[in-house]
């Protein structure tokens, strides 16, 4: 058991927390802010401790200078003074005399939040590349390191990885909480349903090839669902072919012949855009000219049976196009029908989990993983830099 925030002393120390607050953004504005949300339970807990609470994290990509304007941490100080009801002092850089001043003014209870960690990566790749002066540096700013981004526990980076080979470290409440439901797919209860969907079959392997063994039925919809039916011999039309992965699939349709679920019917159109009418079809009536966009009626019901028993269910990517309202359908109906069902459902993967939130939904299951990548790497059963340097209770 890694140790966690409430194993360490924070009264007037100075707290460093790794939080994943890289969060979606449109004109200039956040769009999402349940990952800020979701780190409030740390930040609040170090604060009421007495901490000074200095908090860390990345925003996007940076590999060019003007990637900096989009990616500028300040827009998340501003919702985070309002959601903690309390000012966020913002530093505008993550290394340099701003920092050192900044802190060194700090009292207990202060909150100080550094410029996004990636603006060095335009310096040697700092951040990403993991230099470890750069993590000594952040180190250098506090007593103790928490991450808990869980978000970016799968990337090996400065801010997360390199400091804290540096400090006392452990986990924050967000972290702990991951590890602990996304824990129960590895001893799940059963029957364990797994719903996969999304493009492209190679960005699931690793889940597959650790979950399959452990479930009772693998349901695929999704782009996904193409590849494994043209394995299985089935006319896909022009519907999403992820090539590099067909004997994969054609490999696990003969190793698990009842596990695997295919689709029956799908909605289909000759064209890849949103359209006024659906036009449902089975699945060996797809013409050469179209394409799948959406599992069709018949799946749906034959999803919802495999999952009115089950007792554990996961789910990652959606079934259709979701960007395409009319191909949004079966996914939007499929959670609407989970959220009455007494299992214990965890949702992982950005696209699910946003679909949930447009629903309002989110509320509603055992567990919405924060991570997306994260999600998947702890799911196939890799080790995660982002824990590796943390402590051990009774260390
Ligand atoms: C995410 O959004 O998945 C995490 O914040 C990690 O971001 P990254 O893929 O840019 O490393």
């Amino acid at each position: 058991m890694k140790k966690t925030i409430r194993d360490f002393k924070l009264n007037n120390k100075k707290v460093i927390i790794r939080c994943d607050f890289n969060v979606p953004l449109k004109d200039g504005k956040i769009i999402d802010d349940t990952r800020i949300k979701n780190s409030l339970k740390t930040i609040q807990y170090a604060i009421d401790k007495n901490a000074k609470v200095i908090l860390l994290s990345h925003l996007g990509r940076i590999k060019e200078d003007q990637d900096k304007i989009k990616n500028n941490l300040k827009i998340v100080a501003d919702r985070l003074s309002d959601l903690l009801a309390k000012k966020v002092i913002f530093v505008d850089e993550v290394v340099g005399d701003k920092v050192k001043t900044a802190i060194q003014n700090m009292k207990v209870q202060d909150v100080v939040l550094l410029q996004n960690t990636r603006y060095e990566d335009l310096n040697d790749k700092k951040e990403s590349g993991c230099d470890l002066e750069f993590a000594k540096e952040l180190a250098s700013y506090g007593d103790i390191f928490i991450n808990d981004a869980f978000g970016t526990i799968h990337r090996k980076h400065a801010s997360n990885y390199g400091i804290s080979k540096y400090l006392e470290s452990g986990i924050g409440f967000l972290v702990e909480e991951e590890l602990a439901k996304l824990a129960i797919l590895n001893k799940p209860e059963k029957p364990f349903t797994i719903i996969m969907g999304g493009a492209k079959v190679a960005d699931k392997i690793g889940v597959i090839d650790n979950l399959l063994p452990k479930c009772d039925k693998l349901l695929i919809g999704g782009g996904m669902a193409f590849t494994f039916l043209q394995a299985e011999g089935y006319e896909i039309g022009n519907s999403i072919l992820d090539t590099d992965s067909l004997e994969y699939c054609q490999k696990l349709l003969k190793e698990y012949p009842k596990k695997i679920v295919l689709p029956v019917d799908v909605a289909c159109s000759t064209e890849y855009k949103n359209a006024t009418n659906r036009t449902e079809k089975d699945i060996n009536e797809i013409d050469f000219h179209e394409m799948g966009l959406d599992i069709g009626s018949k799946t749906l019901s034959l999803f919802e049976n495999y999952l009115t028993d089950s007792k554990t269910v996961f789910w990652n990517g959606p079934l259709g196009v979701y960007e395409f309202p009319l191909y949004a359908e079966s996914t939007d109906k499929l959670l609407k029908f989970l959220v009455t069902n007494n299992s214990k459902i965890v949702l992982g993967g950005g696209d699910i989990v946003a679909a949930a939130s447009k629903l309002s939904l989110t509320d509603k299951f055992y567990h919405v993983s924060t991570g997306g990548g994260a999600t998947l790497e702890y799911l196939s059963g890799k080790d995660l830099p982002g824990l590796e340097n943390i402590e051990e209770k009774g260390e």
